[in-house]
């Protein structure tokens, strides 16, 4: 799906980015920096529909990303405890950038979350069967997914937003402590389920070049494929450190040692390898994109 209206025409690209000191923001201002793409991060806040005008009207942009929202510090229980905070940027935030720019004519990228969905009878752990871009979410027992299905619902209504569907992201510096790898390298113990994540360094490209191909609608915006917890950390011992051991407990044990559930899911790839041909599973991407880079033994 693409859409046609979008801000300067056909002119040179330049892009408006929201969440300058945020994780996934900071990576793209890097990529467009090494791409040659003129960008420049937003100063307004997301539900000040005013800061937002004033940004368009001083920057003109060509589309629109936003990197922006709560996700929570240290994690996503602080949402069970900030619910208006959460609903202020995560709700009337993204809802009133989003109209701002179909207002404008212009796509909005919006880094959303697959955390939306967990394994069900229709999509059973193990059995390949992924969630697709139009199944309904099943997850809402944190209040962050809770509001995150609740935005993604009301945004498929804008032709101008393109939603993906990040999870688990994990990037190649793995001293960041928001990488996915690094959290779960740091756990005392940790939970050993096949999930689907996003390899930020292949697949923040990908959403660069979906806003040149003026892509909207919803997008599962992982890698293709699942693995599990146990499954990286053996990779993190072969690449990284030889030493390294780890804990395992179950659901149930994980429970007692956080405030709100969390999903675990596997999201059916089939729509983006379409499009992007070239995506790699999420093992060889891991491999590709965090370990080799990073790798510190001969072992592997
Ligand atoms: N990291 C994950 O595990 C993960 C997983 C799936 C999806 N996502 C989604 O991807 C998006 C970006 O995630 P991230 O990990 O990069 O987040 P992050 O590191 O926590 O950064 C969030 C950014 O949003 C900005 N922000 C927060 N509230 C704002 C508001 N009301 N107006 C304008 N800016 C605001 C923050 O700026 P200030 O510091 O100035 O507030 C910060 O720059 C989020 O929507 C998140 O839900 C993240």
């Amino acid at each position: 799906m693409g859409h046609s209206a979008n801000g300067n025409g056909s002119g040179p690209l330049k892009f408006l980015i929201y969440g300058r000191t945020g994780w996934i923001g900071g990576l793209l201002g890097k990529i467009c920096e090494s791409q040659g793409i003129d960008y420049t991060y937003g100063s307004g806040r997301l539900e000040n529909r005013t800061s937002l005008e004033n940004d368009i009207a001083t920057i003109k942009p060509t589309h629109v990303f936003n990197a922006a929202g709560v996700t929570g510090r240290p994690n996503v229980d602080w949402c069970e405890s900030h619910k208006v905070e959460t609903i202020r940027t995560n709700v009337v935030g993204t809802l009133t950038l989003a109209d701002v720019c179909r207002d404008k004519g212009l796509v909005m990228i919006n880094y959303a979350t697959g955390c939306i969905f967990e394994y069900d009878d229709k999509h059973p752990l193990g059995s390949g069967i992924g969630f697709k871009e139009e199944d309904t979410p099943n997850f809402t027992g944190s209040y962050y997914s809770k509001t995150k299905a609740m935005v993604e619902d009301l945004l498929k209504n804008y032709e101008n937003v393109c939603t993906l569907r990040v999870r688990m992201p994990i990037s190649s510096d793995l001293n960041n402590p928001r990488n996915f790898i690094t959290k779960i390298a740091r756990y005392e113990k940790v939970v050993n389920i096949p999930n689907s994540m996003t390899i930020l360094d292949e697949l923040l490209p990908i959403s660069i070049e979906m806003a040149k191909r003026n892509l909207t609608g919803i997008w599962n915006f992982t890698n293709p494929g699942v693995v599990s917890h146990n499954e990286i950390l053996e990779m993190y011992r072969d690449y990284i450190n030889p030493n390294f051991t780890w804990k395992n407990f179950n659901l149930e044990e994980q429970a007692k040692v956080i405030v709100a559930p969390r999903s675990n899911n596997e999201m059916d790839g089939a729509k983006l390898k379409k499009e992007f041909p070239e995506l790699l599973s999420i093992k060889e991407s891991l491999i590709k994109y965090v370990f080799k880079p990073n790798q510190k033994t001969t072992a592997a």
